[in-house]
């Protein structure tokens, strides 16, 4: 199980904690050394001396020698919290946060420090009421679970309440309902509650105009209803977010909210007539997209929203002309108003805003326009304005973005050991970062100035929840590395003093694992231990295996032989199958998990069969292949399929749980993967839109899978059918490469080489395979550089009769600097997000991998450090992205589409796909493969 993020913050009146070297409290020495034992990765201060004398890194103390303050931020450390924790009962400050491998439960004596003002961390315990003093509580970005206890409406005096990024369930709770709640908290400013599964509707009685509320995130949940009302008469509000909800009906009045800078209800099932923003001239990024609001004419508010930067409107119902006067509001950067009913002439008039970056009115009636000549970045598509001859093939009507992105590395610093945090920015208000890049960098360069003087690198991205990500990173000045003590005094952003520019709303930060030492000497050590902890553990978990293994095979040889039957299809297939770990399943109990196999079950469907979705009897979600009777999956092909599955284990494949071979039943059944494939997810059929730092992560993980099956599978696998609807990806967007049926031990060549049947999907057979029918693990590395051209181009390697390879190559031009020529071919989402890092080295490694002649292309294993290089490069932590709460991307955060993973319609999407997964050569060739000569 993997150890959530324990992020622990808590803040007390720091006053009179001085770092006096007063003898240390035996209490609390005892109870920081019990911690020390529990804890791995601790600054190389501590246990030298008593805690207080020579006071250890991240330790204050007052003058009796209490321990006031731990503060441990981006240590790097592992292990639990323990009750000990309840001992140190002076503590006022405690921030565990940005420790990615410190995790496990939240001890309940955390709530016996009642002394404490503040607060992050591990399950809420309703103890935690009990911190009455708390001002500042934050236990975001864990994976904390359970519902928000009543008791935390005993803090009357926080300020600051964030819960965000969990997996908390249940609804709000509120002092009607409950005996306590949330609406008691009449000092809090902030409740960010976002990116959670937090569901029921939320009561009226939740808010009041007593209230001094300035930030609602709601956004990311499962929250029904109404809006309740009385959230328009909070005055101090400036931002709200309730987007990607299931809220409905109308929207109550908000024109009292005159401070709203951000409003967000998106994706909902909202309807009634379109909010009325009239009188609130403050809102600076609205978006109130996809909801079922009545039609209506283009609003007089427009005219009011004298702040506007980011306006988003799409497909709500709008008809009629817009106002000249909405383009020249001078902050305005993005106008996003495709898929209404907009008519008449489209006039931005001469005035427009000097900000404006983005005008999108895609498929509406706009039938003709005045002015857009210095203007470039304008989308028309599907207007009819476009049908005009004179029109067609003018950008705006093609698409095309001509205005050349910001370049992205304007703030990038190198060193050897940068330290790298994220700032998530969770309600910015605008959309073009670059424009507000420098203010910031101003801003927290005087933070940090001490620290870091003009070694200050900035990398923005927006993630899928419009999240903006902001990579800092500090290189050290006359020093190799960055100290223990350096990094928790310079960057220990975590306590909200730091004020960045306030367009940039609210945010919470996260610092990347950090080398403090080079990993020799203590991590050798440290290996050696837990190396034979694990030893040890481990051999009794073989026997045990080896035990329960052998008492199954003879429950299954005895009751059920399905081995005794692999010859009964009239094939000699020889000997039972090797199973390693995988689980014989009988067509019984494969019934009993599908509903029996009902319509509604199946997710896919393809060539030789059917998949299932089924749910284990211990709750396990799984996918089950069945097929077909006479399918062109023959015994043989099963079995050794479920040979090879069972026998490789790799975090980025597939893996398969068991399998069913019974009365003529062939079938297969795999862990359940939720987020569909990667084709979906690139040609936007998932709602997801990739972001280019993610599209690296999925490229590294299933090079890792493939080589993986290239080198340490044995004998070892080549896959033989790589493609972006055979790369599936889970809910962290960890991507798994699937299907295994046409692989093909390699075991008795010579030279590494078979002789076989071409086999393969059009669009990503290896050329120089088809033509001498060699098989080679380069063979898939070049069905992988398709992929990894797909994840540049958006498309399927066959579009439009384009074949992506010779499209790539014929557009190539390495005298543009930031898109080498690609501009046009490239996906449009890329260009919308920017933040291109990386990319001329990705590029050219593409490209190598689908050279024509495969000697020339890299293997697997290469591709893996190149990707690997390219993301540290860039300071993105390669193996670290899914678990990290600023990358951690739940399936919840897709824009659009199914909100809960395992919801039926995300089932339906999810599939393991079948369909186009043989393609046998008979003569037919994509013509495009004469184009690979040079
Ligand atoms: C809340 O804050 C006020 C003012 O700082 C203080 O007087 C009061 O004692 C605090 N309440 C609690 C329960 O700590
Ligand atoms: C709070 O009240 C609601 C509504 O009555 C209920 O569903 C919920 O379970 C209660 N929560 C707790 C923790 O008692
Ligand atoms: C808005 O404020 C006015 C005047 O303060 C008040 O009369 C009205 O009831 C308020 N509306 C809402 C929805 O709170
Ligand atoms: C919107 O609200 C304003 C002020 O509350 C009001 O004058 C106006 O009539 C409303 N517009 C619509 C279309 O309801
Ligand atoms: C635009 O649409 C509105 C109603 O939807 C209609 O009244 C108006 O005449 C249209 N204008 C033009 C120029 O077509
Ligand atoms: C970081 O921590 C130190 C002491 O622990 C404190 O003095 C400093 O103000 C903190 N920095 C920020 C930005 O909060």
């Amino acid at each position: 199980m993997r150890k959530g993020q324990l992020l622990l913050l808590l803040l007390l009146f720091a006053a009179g904690s001085t770092t006096a070297s007063a003898k240390t409290d035996p209490q609390d020495e005892a109870a920081l050394r019990s911690l020390m034992k529990r804890w791995k990765n601790v600054p190389a201060s501590w246990g030298k001396s008593s805690p207080c004398d020579m006071p250890w890194d991240g330790i204050l103390c007052d003058e009796n020698g209490r321990v006031t303050s731990l503060n441990l931020f981006g240590m790097g450390m592992g292990g639990t919290l323990s009750d000990d924790i309840g001992s140190l009962t002076e503590l006022t400050i405690l921030d565990l946060s940005s420790n990615r491998d410190l995790g496990g439960p939240l001890p309940a004596a955390i709530g016996k420090l009642f002394k404490l003002e503040s607060f992050f961390s591990g399950p809420v315990p309703s103890e935690l009421g009990n911190l009455s003093q708390l001002t500042f509580f934050a236990l975001n970005s864990n994976k904390l679970t359970g519902s928000i206890p009543p008791s935390l409406g005993k803090l009357s005096n926080v300020t600051w309440l964030d819960l965000a990024d969990n997996q908390l369930t249940g609804p709000l709770p509120t002092s009607r309902d409950n005996r306590t709640g949330l609406d008691q908290l009449l000092n809090a400013q902030h409740f960010h509650f976002n990116r959670n599964m937090l569901e029921g509707s939320i009561p009226d009685s939740l808010f009041s105009s007593s209230m001094h509320l300035k930030h609602i995130l709601f956004d990311l949940n499962r929250f029904t209803g109404q809006i309740p009302a009385s959230i328009g008469a909070i005055p101090s509000l400036t931002v709200l977010r309730l987007n990607n909800n299931g809220f409905m009906g109308p929207v109550p009045a908000l024109n009292n909210l005159t401070n709203l800078q951000v409003l967000m209800l998106s994706n909902n099932k909202l309807s009634g007539p379109i909010p009325n923003l009239t009188g609130m001239g403050s809102l600076e990024n609205v978006d109130i997209s996809n909801n079922s609001f009545d039609p209506s004419n283009v609003p007089s508010w427009f005219s009011d929203l004298k702040s506007i930067m980011t306006l988003t409107m799409q497909s709500v119902g709008l008809s009629g002309q817009l106002p000249q006067k909405l383009f020249s509001f001078p902050q305005l950067q993005h106008l996003v108003l495709s898929d209404n009913e907009l008519n008449g002439t489209l006039d931005m008039g001469n005035n427009m805003s000097k900000h404006l970056d983005l005008v999108d009115i895609q498929n509406n009636k706009i039938t003709s326009v005045t002015v857009y000549n210095s203007f470039k970045n304008l989308k028309l598509e599907g207007n009819p304005l476009c049908n005009d001859s004179l029109l067609s093939d003018t950008s705006p009507c093609m698409g095309l973005q001509t205005e050349a992105p910001p370049q992205p590395y304007q703030f990038d610093v190198q060193c050897a050991y940068p330290f790298i945090e994220t700032i998530v920015f969770r309600a910015p208000s605008f959309a073009n970062v670059f424009e507000y890049l420098p203010e910031l960098q101003k801003n927290l360069s005087k933070q940090l100035n001490s620290c870091t003087p003009n070694w200050l690198g900035l990398v923005p991205y927006f993630d899928e929840d419009a999240y903006l990500n902001v990579n800092i990173k500090a290189c050290p000045v006359k020093q190799k590395r960055f100290n223990y003590s350096q990094v928790l005094n310079c960057f220990n952003l975590t306590r909200q003093t730091y004020k960045p520019p306030e367009m940039y709303g609210p945010y919470y930060v996260n610092a990347h694992p950090y080398a403090f030492h080079d990993k020799t000497s203590r991590a050798v050590l440290i290996g050696i231990v837990t190396g034979s902890v694990l030893l040890v553990v481990g051999l009794t978990l073989v026997v045990f295996y080896a035990v329960n293994q052998k008492k199954r095979a003879q429950r299954l040889v005895s009751i059920n032989n399905p081995f005794a039957s692999w010859g009964s299809l009239g094939e000699d297939i020889g000997a039972a199958p090797q199973l390693k770990s995988a689980k014989f399943f009988s067509l019984e109990e494969l019934k009993l998990c599908t509903n029996d196999f009902r319509e509604i079950n199946a997710i896919g469907a393809g060539g030789y069969g059917t998949v299932y979705r089924g749910k284990l009897p211990d709750g396990q979600l799984v996918a089950i292949k069945r097929s077909k009777e006479g399918s062109m999956q023959g015994g043989l092909e099963f079995k050794t399929e479920i040979e090879l599955l069972s026998r490789v284990h790799h975090n980025n494949l597939v893996g398969l749980v068991g399998f069913c071979f019974e009365k003529g039943e062939k079938m297969l059944v795999y862990e359940f993967i939720p987020n569909g494939t990667l084709s979906e997810a690139l040609y936007g059929m998932k709602g997801i839109q990739l972001d280019w730092s993610r599209r690296l992560k999925i490229a590294l993980d299933s090079a890792k899978g493939l080589a993986y099956l290239h080198d340490h599978a044995n004998p070892p696998i080549i896959h033989r059918d790589v493609k972006s609807t055979n790369i599936l990806l889970n809910e962290k967007m960890t991507a798994k490469v699937s299907d295994f049926g046409l692989s093909l031990l390699v075991t008795d060549s010579e030279e590494g080489q078979l002789c076989t049947n071409v086999k393969g999907t059009l669009g990503y057979l290896d050329p120089e395979y088809y033509m001498t029918q060699q098989l080679t693990a380069k063979s898939d590395v070049y069905s992988f550089g398709v992929v990894l051209l797909e994840l540049i181009v958006g498309k399927p390697p066959i579009h439009n009769n384009k074949y992506i390879v010779r499209e790539v190559k014929m557009a190539l031009d390495e005298d543009d600097g930031t898109h080498y020529g690609l501009k046009d071919v490239m996906d449009p989402v890329l260009q919308k997000i920017g933040g291109l890092f990386g990319f001329p080295r990705f590029l050219k490694l593409a490209l190598q991998c689908v050279e024509e002649v495969a000697t020339a292309r890299p293997s697997m294993n290469s591709i893996v450090r190149e990707i690997e290089a390219i993301m540290l490069d860039n300071g993105l932590t390669p193996g670290s992205m899914s678990t990290s709460s600023s990358f951690s991307i739940e399936s919840r955060t897709m824009k659009v589409g199914p909100k809960h993973p395992y919801s039926s319609s995300s089932m339906s999407t999810s599939t393991f796909d079948m369909d186009s997964r043989a393609f046998e050569y008979s003569g037919v060739f994509p013509s495009s493969h004469g184009s690979l000569k040079p």
